[in-house]
């Protein structure tokens, strides 16, 4: 494994995230008060990009189903939360069943304007 440059630093303002790929790798990159975290950019539930969701201190939270992770350890901390009357659907009931995943974490390093992941 090596480091890869995959973004400028003026690419990620604090509070920001973004979605990069690299080494076929979908990573989602976060500025949390200056301090950059480098997970994967698939949700451990269903697949959907984090890149889409919120960020609230170093949590990220999935727009699809509100599952919450942690960007400095890459546990899940939350699970999705499914309204009661989809999850009586057969649709809810996969979402329910859906057992959520920790993402990866990447080291990450800024060297210059770059920012590098080790992949
Ligand atoms: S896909 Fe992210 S919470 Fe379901």
């Amino acid at each position: 494994m090596e480091f890869i440059q995959v973004a400028k630093k003026a690419d990620l303002s604090e509070g920001q995230m973004i979605h990069v790929e690299a080494n076929g790798q979908e990573i989602l990159l976060a500025n949390v008060g200056g301090k950059i975290y480098a997970v994967g950019d698939r949700c451990g539930h269903m697949n959907a990009s984090l890149a889409g969701g919120e960020l609230e201190g170093n949590i990220v939270r999935c727009a699809l189903h509100k599952a919450e992770f942690d960007l400095a350890t890459g546990k899940n901390t939350k699970p999705p939360a499914v309204p009661k009357l989809i999850a009586a659907s057969k649709m809810g009931k996969l979402m329910v069943n859906t057992k959520t995943h920790d993402l990866p974490v990447f080291e990450v390093k800024a060297e210059g304007d770059n920012i590098l992941v080790k992949i």
